[in-house]
């Protein structure tokens, strides 16, 4: 059967952030078209600013961190951006400023500068903190647009009082990173889902592995079926596509400090099969389904550039989930790559099903643990909102090491307990589990059905079906995929057997 393709611009990318480059350099700030001065509520303004407090009140500043205004001047404009009093200026607070100050200027200036008064920040985190803010501000995914409203922002000044040059270029080198892993993951999760199949996923993955300084392995449907995949397959019986198994492998450069594995959800498109989503505003988000594997191959094209020593493996489980005279039913049984058989209850929990392959996958490859990461559940939506991923695991030390390097990259997680009591309701009368659990918590019996493919493997779950999209610009969160997990993942894996 041959399958349309929509027409696609010509030199149409997946990932337009790893062709764009944003030029950062420390300092001057005061060169560029428009200048950001980040304020303190509470020590004098910078001279250069040539206005007051009072004059700046007038026009609207408040002295609420986050708080923006534009200063029209001869010359280059300025940016007041509020930090909220010196004293509680955070590594959060100065990455925020920097996204506030640089869409303040979108429609106009494509160079910008920002100036960081002296907090008690570290003068790396600060630079390390601003690029990345203003990077991910100014990200806008404009792949189809014939024409945006707003300019790229081609360069950006970081400049920071009393800090050394030295000190601003290894924060401004680390914030580069970070910013491309984050800018990946969303351009990914931004691409609609005919523009964007597994198959189209493994060629970019290969790409990116080249340029990256990682492997990148995908296994095809012959493949899958040698291998005994069900799940994966299952959940592809309805496609007109091809389904893809992706293997990241990333080696550290000298020896490695432990061996993490990572498991993502790659469904292009969910419209959940035969249990057919209705169509609303959720189901108009089901091509953001591939989040997970999105955020990880972010995290795979920051590795290498980000120092890591941990070895890092991945295995990300891409299919679309849709509906057709082969697609799965509701009964039907699937059997895992474990050996596990699975009654298919619902053909709309079919995140779980392509992950129990991934996790049986990374088990049996010896990881020393395994995280994996989700556009899993409603419910964790329902739970914990859009600004927080659920947390759930096995592993004391593993997800202390996530909560820690969340709050770090502010890409906030809550744990949630693996009630165990629970379990009883994925019983199946006719196969091993169900992919269905009861009427209530629904990301705790998602995670407990995930748990039962991880063996005796350390493992953690975060289930970022919330945080994955934002609505509306916010903070370093630009509307559209937050790429979300990516950072998370980048600074855990950095983390991992205690290497930092
Ligand atoms: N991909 C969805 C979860 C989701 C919903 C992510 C909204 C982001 C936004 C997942 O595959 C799904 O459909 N889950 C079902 C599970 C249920 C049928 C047990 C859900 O959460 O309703
Ligand atoms: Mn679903
Ligand atoms: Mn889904």
């Amino acid at each position: 059967m041959t399958v349309a393709i929509p027409a696609r611009p010509e030199g149409f990318t997946p990932v337009p952030s790893a062709q764009q480059t944003t030029t950062v350099s420390a300092g001057p700030a005061g060169e560029s078209a428009a200048v950001a001065y980040l304020v303190t509520a509470d020590t004098p303004l910078p001279e250069g600013l040539g206005v007051d407090r009072d004059a700046l009140t007038a026009a609207g500043l408040t002295e609420d961190a986050g708080s923006t205004v534009v200063v029209p001047r001869a010359g280059a404009a300025a940016i007041v951006v509020e930090l909220g009093k010196e004293a509680e200026v955070t590594v959060d607070g100065l990455r925020n400023a920097a996204a506030a100050a640089v869409r303040a200027v979108a429609k106009v200036a494509s160079s910008v500068g920002i100036l960081v008064p002296e907090v008690p920040v570290d003068p790396t985190d600060a630079a390390a903190a601003v690029t990345e803010g203003a990077l991910l501000g100014r990200y806008r995914y404009t792949a189809l647009k014939s024409e945006a409203k707003e300019k790229p922002l081609e360069s950006l000044a970081v400049e920071i009082a009393g800090a050394d040059a030295e000190e601003v270029a290894a924060g401004i080198g680390s914030g580069v990173v970070t910013a491309r892993a984050a800018a990946i993951a969303r351009d990914l999760a931004n691409t609609p889902p005919g523009h964007l199949s597994a198959v189209d996923l493994a060629d970019v993955t290969a790409q990116l592995a080249g340029e990256y300084g990682f492997e990148s392995v995908a296994f095809g449907k012959d493949e899958l079926i040698e291998m005994g995949c069900g799940g994966i397959l299952g959940v592809n019986a309805g496609s007109a596509f091809e389904p893809r198994l992706i293997k990241l492998h990333y080696a550290p450069d000298g020896e490695a400090a432990g061996h993490l594995g990572l498991v993502g959800k790659g469904i292009m498109y969910d419209s959940g099969g035969i249990s057919l989503k209705p169509s609303n505003p959720l189901h108009l988000l089901m091509k953001m389904d591939m989040g997970g594997a999105a955020a990880i191959v972010g995290t795979f094209a920051a590795l290498r550039d980000a120092g890591v020593d941990t070895e890092v493996t991945a295995w990300l489980c891409c299919t679309d989930n849709m509906p057709s005279g082969s697609a799965t039913k509701l009964g039907d049984v699937l059997t895992a790559r474990n050996g596990m058989t699975v009654e298919v209850k619902n053909t709309d929990a079919e995140g779980r099903l392509v992950m129990m392959d991934g996790l049986s996958l990374a088990v049996e490859e010896g990881v020393d643990a395994v995280i994996d990461i989700a556009t899993l559940t409603g419910a964790s939506i329902v739970a914990l909102g859009t600004r927080r991923a659920a947390l759930f695991g096995t592993d004391r030390v593993l997800l202390d090491t996530l909560a820690a390097s969340s709050e770090a990259v502010d890409e906030p997680v809550w744990e949630m307990p693996l009630e165990a009591s629970y379990r009883k309701e994925l019983d199946s009368q006719i196969a091993d589990i169900s992919n269905m659990g009861g009427q209530w918590a629904g990301a705790t019996a998602a995670a407990l059905f995930l748990k039962e493919f991880t063996g005796d493997t350390p493992w953690a779950h975060v289930d970022i079906a919330g945080p994955m999209s934002s609505d509306a610009d916010d903070a370093w969160r630009s509307a559209g995929a937050t790429g979300f997990g990516a950072r998370l993942l980048l600074h855990a894996a950095a983390d991992f057997a205690g290497g930092e």
